[in-house]
């Protein structure tokens, strides 16, 4: 067992967090929108200033970054860097870094970071981590050549939220470096339907199970866990739990009471959301061995120290994020599509949705007031090519702008060539589709479709433009490796942390998950007759809606 170390982080802020629409430089934002931003025309932006692309674009580790398909200028730029000093956001991005508590709510300081940092930096906890570190990777290179020994063949991951999406997220990303004898599963519903499918194709004596949760309270991965124990011990019934089971978790004395002795911990200043860096990484580094674990990790801790080191003018994870408080507070788009061009990264929207949402979807500042602007975008997507046969529509022609965000990344990891020009062509065509829109004049030029013959030319032509002028970002990769994906993750942490840090909101709690989980006990006795208290159907103290629904699903 791999003791973590819990608590000592400093107990200070050093650096208040001024709220930004409380700012001078937030007027003078507005002004500008109102006297520009509003009405900036991205075409007519282009044609007016041939180096358009050239100013609005920019380099970070491992990612390429155009905003100049936004409805920004470089004015717009200047405001927000001016916003960021009057919300002193580098102090408090430096106050985060070094250890002060930035989870105030909650007691603890923020350091996902420290989980990337190499050996020997001075990050806090240096020691810890790598100790953790170490002891996971060695483990992780053993599971891998117990299944080149034919041992093992099947690895299911049982956990929910942080405890899943990322992982689950970059062992899909990652595929071309997956260890080819190796199956990974990722089970997190509290629905049967997740495990059972799984469970059925798997053979026990080839199965290691990772029960993976920061609290190891967590219903639906605990039920799950037992679940998978008892079909373990009915299926393999001669065979040790321990060499079968591991635990991911800060609460070891809970692990050890479920019965998984070898377990790997982490601390309470990693968020659930921002854990996959530690021992949550497990099926990650299992998938792709300590060598490509180890580049991830470094490809996250470059986009830290650009995060850390550039000027507000050219550093991205900032200017992505005050691209979204500029949309969000001032056009008050309410959502942003994300739309990767690389299969792999299928499960980043969803994985995207709790970084983003779970961090910055609240309504009170620091100090408790309410909040009298909106925060947190819905965050969305699919990837392309697909999300064009189904979605798009809205996009183009929809009533409401949805920023879009192009993922595109250069090389290929299969041998199929024309399918990856397709891809990119597809990609770039949409960003430009999405701007350059079509006038009703050039679709009244247009020679109609045979089927729509019939119709007036200029009711068709008001069917088939465009309006345009709808922003979009695209991010570039090289090559979607260990290392690039960990910089693009770090990429968004930080974009997240600075928007959250502009709003003046505690990016790092998620109290607003707690009410469905208590009423979800408290309903639970009334539709499980196994349960202790049980009182089934009984639907005492419920409003109208749930005793109704409630006596729906119970009627014999
Ligand atoms: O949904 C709330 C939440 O606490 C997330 O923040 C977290 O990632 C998830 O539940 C799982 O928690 P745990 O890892 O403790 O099981």
């Amino acid at each position: 067992m791999t003791a973590p170390v819990t608590g000592g982080a400093p107990r200070c802020d050093r650096a208040a967090a001024p709220r930004c629409d409380l700012t001078a430089a937030w007027a003078a934002l507005a002004g500008h929108y109102q006297a520009h931003g509003r009405e900036l025309q991205l075409a007519e932006a282009f044609t007016r200033d041939a180096r358009r692309f050239e100013t609005l674009s920019f380099e970070a580790p491992e990612v390429f970054a155009d905003l100049s398909k936004n409805l920004v200028d470089i004015a717009t730029l200047r405001f927000f860097a001016a916003l960021s000093d009057e919300c002193a956001l580098a102090a408090r991005r430096d106050a985060m870094l070094a250890g002060d508590i930035a989870n105030p709510t909650e007691g603890r300081a923020v350091l996902h970071t420290a989980l990337r940092a190499p050996r020997g930096a001075a990050a806090p906890f240096n020691a810890e981590v790598h100790g953790v570190q170490g002891a996971m990777l060695a483990f992780a290179d053993g599971v891998r050549a117990r299944a080149a020994a034919g041992e093992l063949t099947d690895i299911v991951n049982i956990g929910i939220g942080g405890s899943d999406l990322g992982p689950a997220m970059a062992v899909r990303a990652l595929e071309a470096y997956r260890h080819p004898a190796l199956r990974f599963h990722f089970v997190s519903n509290v629905d049967g339907h997740d495990i059972a499918p799984v469970l059925a194709r798997l053979d026990a004596r080839r199965t290691l199970f990772i029960v993976a949760s920061k609290t190891f309270t967590t219903q639906e991965t605990m039920a799950n866990a037992a679940v998978a124990r008892a079909w373990f011990t009915a299926a393999a019934s001669a065979a040790p739990i321990a060499d079968h089971f591991v635990g991911v978790t800060t609460n070891l004395a809970a692990a050890a009471a479920f019965g998984i002795t070898h377990t790997f911990g982490f601390w309470d200043w990693v968020g659930g959301r921002y854990s996959l860096w530690g021992a949550i990484g497990l099926p990650i580094a299992i998938a792709i061995g300590s060598e490509a674990f180890r580049a991830f990790l470094a490809g996250a801790h470059a986009m830290d120290r650009h995060f850390a080191e550039a000027p507000f003018e050219r550093n991205v994870p900032m200017l992505l994020g005050a691209l979204d408080v500029w949309y969000r507070n001032f056009h008050r788009f309410t959502s942003r599509c994300v739309a990767p061009y690389h299969q792999g990264l299928a499960r980043l929207p969803a994985y995207l949705q709790q970084l983003e949402m779970e961090s910055n979807g609240k309504s009170v500042d620091l100090a408790g007031n309410a909040l009298p602007f909106a925060t947190s975008p819905v965050v969305w997507g699919e990837p392309g090519t697909n999300g064009q046969h189904a979605f798009f529509q809205m996009l183009h022609q929809g009533t409401d702008v949805v920023p879009v965000e192009f993922i595109a990344v250069r090389r290929a990891a299969h041998p199929y060539a024309d399918l990856h020009a397709k891809l990119l062509a597809n990609c770039l065509a949409q960003g430009q589709a999405l701007m350059i829109g079509k006038t009703a004049e050039a679709a009244a030029a247009e020679k109609p479709p045979t089927a729509a013959a019939g119709i007036d030319r200029n009711v068709l032509a008001r069917h088939r433009q465009f309006p345009g002028n709808r922003p979009s970002t695209t991010l570039v990769l090289d090559e979607l490796t260990p290392r690039a994906l960990g910089a693009l993750i770090a990429l968004y942490e930080h974009r997240v942390w600075t928007s959250g840090a502009l709003w003046g909101i505690n990016s790092f709690d998620q109290w607003g998950v707690e009410l469905g989980k208590a009423l979800a006990g408290e309903l639970l006795p009334r539709l499980d007759a196994s349960q202790p208290g049980a009182r089934l159907g009984d639907t005492s103290g419920l409003d109208g809606s749930t005793a109704g629904l409630l006596r729906r699903l119970t009627r014999r």
